[in-house]
């Protein structure tokens, strides 16, 4: 029998901040609502999940090269670093998984900065 994918959810600066931050872009719910809802979509769809959040852009990088034989995919919310973070870019690349990009965010009307993503090309989708 074939195994059951695991999805790296990987988490950046500030999202641990979620139920504290702006509700009209991101919402009330906390981060650990949150995962407790992706664990339970994961399942529906028959994937196993497993997640990750810092500050650290270091961390962030650190993570994704560990990532070698530990997953299957990534679905990852960079926060701000998407708009500038080359390193984090660099670092998707060598960990080679399918990655689909989100944002709690509609990113794409909000101000000009946050327009720019660094790892949108690199991605196979972005939500
Ligand atoms: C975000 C959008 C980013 O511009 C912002 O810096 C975040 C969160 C989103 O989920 O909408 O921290 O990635």
């Amino acid at each position: 029998m074939a195994s059951i994918p695991r999805i790296e959810v990987m988490h950046g600066v500030n999202l641990d901040q979620l139920g504290r931050r702006k509700a009209e872009h991101y919402g009330t719910v906390t981060l650990d609502e949150l995962e407790r809802r992706i664990t339970g979509f994961g399942s529906e769809l028959g994937l196993v999940t497993r997640f990750f959040q810092t500050n650290s852009e270091a961390e962030f990088v650190e993570h994704l090269h560990g990532l070698e034989g530990l997953a299957d995919g990534i679905v990852m919310n960079p926060g701000a670093w998407t708009h500038y973070s080359w390193a984090i870019r660099d670092a998707l690349e060598i960990a080679a998984l399918p990655t689909v990009e989100v944002h709690l965010s509609d990113v794409d009307a909000r101000e000009e900065f946050r327009r720019v993503s660094v790892v949108r090309d690199i991605c196979v989708a972005t939500v």
